[in-house]
């Protein structure tokens, strides 16, 4: 009930612009940390989609999550220039030291692991960004260093 009140609020705001579903889901997670699964049915009935319309918004954009992050958020870089100076390696890394895939939170909630698709950092890959702070010239050493500094 809170939520449908305040998702109320959020569609009204946003109501007179043209395509306000994505905005709307960036303000909805600006909320909530997340787009709650609770939030799709109403969402879709506000806006006359299908709930599998606004499902699949929230899906195709890498930016949406559909559960809380942990406490921090590591952020690998899978675009091209990166795996093409061992990013697959920091990719395996990342999965094997935290134990969780890429969209996955660890469970005891200090990590989400997600892909990002170029940093700006190609030339200096492999990249990734972790709580906001970009990290050039990875490798498995320095990553298991900075997930170990967080308590990871
Ligand atoms: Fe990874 Fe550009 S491809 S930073």
């Amino acid at each position: 009930a809170e939520i449908g009140a305040r998702l109320r609020e959020i569609v009204a705001a946003h109501a007179r612009l043209d395509g306000p579903l994505l905005p709307i889901l960036h303000a909805v997670q600006a909320e909530w940390g997340h787009v709650p699964r609770s939030a799709i049915a109403p969402l879709a009935d506000a806006l006359n989609l299908t709930t599998a319309e606004v499902h699949g918004v929230v899906s195709f954009y890498h930016d949406f999550r559909d559960a809380p992050a942990g406490r921090h958020l590591l952020k690998v870089c899978r675009a091209e220039a990166c795996q093409a100076r061992g990013g697959r390696g920091i990719e395996d890394s990342a999965r094997d030291r935290l134990g969780i895939e890429f969209g996955e939170t660890t469970p005891d909630g200090a990590v989400t692991l997600e892909p990002v698709y170029c940093l700006g950092l190609c030339a200096c890959g492999p990249a990734a960004m972790l709580d906001g702070t970009l990290h050039a010239r990875l490798d498995s050493d320095r990553l298991d260093a900075l997930l170990a500094e967080c308590g990871a």
